[in-house]
Parts: structure tokens; sequence; C-alpha cells
């Protein structure tokens, strides 16, 4: 086999593709890190909802427990989002003939559920479940910020699986009370745990 280039064209070849490689890299990481950060996560943007429902009023000034609402978030896989007779509990005596009320107004009437719009939404490859976290002693502070004083509900938390794997990797400074036993703690990044 003859050589085809002089040493010297092999190292400058060498160099184009390290310094291309290494462009590359840069584009790349650069991207990530913009296409990650939390406004590509929806991370603080409030989302309008088909009535101005507000926590800091609800939860904050009439100091609501959250499970009034979110009935099932101690046992369930899903918090669940309360129905339209939960809210006439109160509002066929308080505020009744605020418009701000018509949408539930005419839910009671139709009988079709009120459309809120989801504020946390993971992709359906993955696999959640409320009543573990809750019942570990993960506050819902932790994950959602202090909800009872937002006039809407925002994401504080990216909710990406970097996030999810910092406190699965390390739980124990994040829980009020008890602790992960060191078989269950060692499955907790498991790829199978959190998908499908
Ligand atoms: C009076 C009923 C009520 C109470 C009490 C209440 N919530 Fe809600 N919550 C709702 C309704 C209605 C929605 C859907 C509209 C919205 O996003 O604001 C909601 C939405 C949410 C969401 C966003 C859900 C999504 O789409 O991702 C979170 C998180 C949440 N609540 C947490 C809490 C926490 C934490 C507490 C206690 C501090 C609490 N809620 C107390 C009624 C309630
Ligand atoms: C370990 C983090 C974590 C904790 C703790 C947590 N949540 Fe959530 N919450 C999430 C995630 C993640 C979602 C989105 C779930 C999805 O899209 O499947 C979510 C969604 C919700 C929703 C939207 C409806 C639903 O069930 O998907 C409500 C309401 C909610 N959370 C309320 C609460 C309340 C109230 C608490 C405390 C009692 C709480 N959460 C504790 C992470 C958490
Ligand atoms: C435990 C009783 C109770 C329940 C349940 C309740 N509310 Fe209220 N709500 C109130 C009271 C009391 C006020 C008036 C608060 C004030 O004037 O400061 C209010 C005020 C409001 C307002 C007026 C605007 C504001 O935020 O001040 C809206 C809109 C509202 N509620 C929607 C809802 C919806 C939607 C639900 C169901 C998801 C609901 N409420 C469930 C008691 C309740
Ligand atoms: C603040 C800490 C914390 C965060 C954040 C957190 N987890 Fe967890 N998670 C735990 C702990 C602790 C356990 C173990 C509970 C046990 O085994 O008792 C757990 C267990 C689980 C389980 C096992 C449920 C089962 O079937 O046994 C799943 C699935 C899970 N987490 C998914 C998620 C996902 C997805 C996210 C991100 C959206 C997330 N977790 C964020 C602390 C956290
Ligand atoms: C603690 C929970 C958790 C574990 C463990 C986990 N993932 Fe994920 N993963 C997530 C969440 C949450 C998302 C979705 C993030 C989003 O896009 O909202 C995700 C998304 C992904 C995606 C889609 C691309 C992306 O970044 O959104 C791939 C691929 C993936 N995971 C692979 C894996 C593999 C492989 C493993 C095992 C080595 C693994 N995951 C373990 C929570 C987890």
């Amino acid at each position: 086999m003859t050589q085809l280039f002089r040493p010297s064209a092999d190292r400058a070849l060498r160099r184009i593709l390290a310094s291309s490689a290494f462009a590359f890299a840069l584009v790349v990481v650069t991207g990530f890190i913009i296409v990650r950060s939390g406004p590509f996560w929806n991370v603080g943007s409030p989302i309008t909802q088909p009535i101005p429902f507000s926590h800091a009023v609800h939860a904050g000034e009439l100091g609501m427990d959250c499970r009034y609402c979110h009935s099932s978030v101690e046992v369930a896989a899903t918090a669940g989002v309360p129905t339209v007779e939960t809210c006439m509990g109160c509002h066929s005596q308080v505020w009744t003939a605020a418009s701000a009320l018509a949408p539930l107004h005419a839910s009671m009437a139709t009988g079709e559920p009120l459309a809120w719009n989801r504020v946390h939404q993971l992709p359906d490859h993955v696999r959640f479940h409320h009543g573990i976290h809750v019942a570990r002693g993960v506050e819902c502070a932790t994950c959602h910020g202090d909800v009872e004083r937002m006039a809407q509900v925002r994401k504080v938390e990216t909710m990406s699986m970097s996030w999810c794997l910092d406190c699965h990797w390390d739980p124990h400074a994040r829980l009020s009370s008890g602790s992960v036993p060191p078989d269950r703690l060692a499955q907790l990044d498991d790829c199978s745990i959190c998908h499908y």
C-alpha cells in the first residue's frame, strides 16, 4: 500500500477534524443549555384558566387544606382537580352573582366539566405517583412551591428527568419524615421506575 498523504497533511487534517468537532460540540452544548433552561419548561409562566381561580384566596386567605380539593393526592397517582360540586358547596352561597363564576353555573347546568388547563404535564412515557411521594414525606411545596401564595399556579421546577434524579439519587435531605430503605434507594434511578 503506497502512502497517499504526507505526514504533515495528515496532521493538518486531524487539526481540522478536531477543531470542527469542538465547534460542533460547542453548538450542541449551547443549544442544550438554552433549550433546557427555565422558559423551555414553562417555569414561571402562568396559564390562563376558564375561571380566575386563586389559590392565594382559597388555600392562603381562607386557609383551605390542599386535600379538600385535591382529594386523591395521598393515595393515587394523580392529585385530581375538584368537581364543580366541590366549588358549589360554597359558591351556591358566597359570590353567587360574580360574573367570574359564570362558567361554574354553566357547567352545573350542562353537566359538562370545567376545562381547566394543565400547568404540569409529564410526557406519556413517564410514570409518576403522588401518593408514594406524599407518604414518604415529600411536601407539596418541595415540588410545587408556595401554591397558597399564588393567584395563578405556575411551575417552579422544570420537572425534567434530571430534576427527578437529583432527588432520587439523594432524597433524605428533602423528606420531612422517615427514610428510604437502602435496597429501595438503590432502585430509584432504574429506568423502569419512571418509564413504561
Ligand atoms: C378550593 C379548591 C382548591 C384548593 C383548596 C387547592 N386547590 Fe390546587 N387547584 C384547584 C383548581 C380548581 C385547580 C385548577 C386550576 C388552576 O390551575 O389554578 C388547581 C390546580 C393546582 C395545581 C396545578 C395543577 C396542574 O394543572 O398542574 C397545583 C400544583 C395545585 N393546585 C396545588 C395545590 C396545593 C399545593 C394546595 C394547598 C396549598 C391546593 N392546590 C389547594 C383547586 C384547589
Ligand atoms: C415529588 C414531587 C411532587 C410532590 C411532592 C407533589 N406533586 Fe403534584 N405534581 C407533580 C408532578 C410531576 C405532576 C405532573 C404529573 C403528570 O403530568 O402526570 C403533578 C401534578 C399535580 C396536579 C395536577 C393534577 C394531577 O394529579 O396530575 C395537582 C393538582 C397537584 N400535582 C397537586 C399536588 C398537591 C396538592 C401535593 C401535596 C399534597 C402535590 N401535588 C405533591 C409533582 C409533585
Ligand atoms: C370553602 C368554601 C369555598 C370553596 C369550596 C370554593 N370557594 Fe371560591 N371563594 C370562597 C370565598 C369565601 C370567596 C370570597 C373570598 C374573598 O372575597 O376574599 C371565594 C372567592 C372566589 C372567587 C372570586 C375571585 C377571588 O379569587 O377572590 C372565585 C372566582 C372563586 N372563589 C372560584 C372558586 C372555584 C372555581 C372553586 C372550586 C374549584 C371554589 N371557588 C371553591 C369560598 C370557597
Ligand atoms: C424531593 C424528592 C423527590 C422528587 C423531586 C421526585 N421523587 Fe420520585 N420518589 C422519591 C422517593 C423518596 C421515593 C421512594 C418512595 C418509597 O419507595 O418509599 C420516590 C419514588 C418514586 C417512584 C416509585 C413509585 C413506585 O412505583 O414504587 C416513581 C415512579 C417516582 N418516584 C417518580 C418520580 C418522577 C417521575 C419524578 C419527577 C417528575 C420524581 N419521582 C421526583 C422522591 C422524589
Ligand atoms: C426518577 C425518574 C426517572 C428515571 C429513573 C429515569 N427517567 Fe428518563 N425521564 C424522566 C422524566 C420526568 C422525563 C421527561 C422530561 C420531560 O420531557 O418532561 C424523562 C425523559 C426521558 C427521555 C426523553 C428525552 C428527554 O430528555 O426528555 C429519555 C430518552 C429517557 N428519559 C431515558 C431514560 C433512561 C435510559 C433511564 C435509565 C437510565 C431513565 N430515563 C431514567 C424521569 C426519569
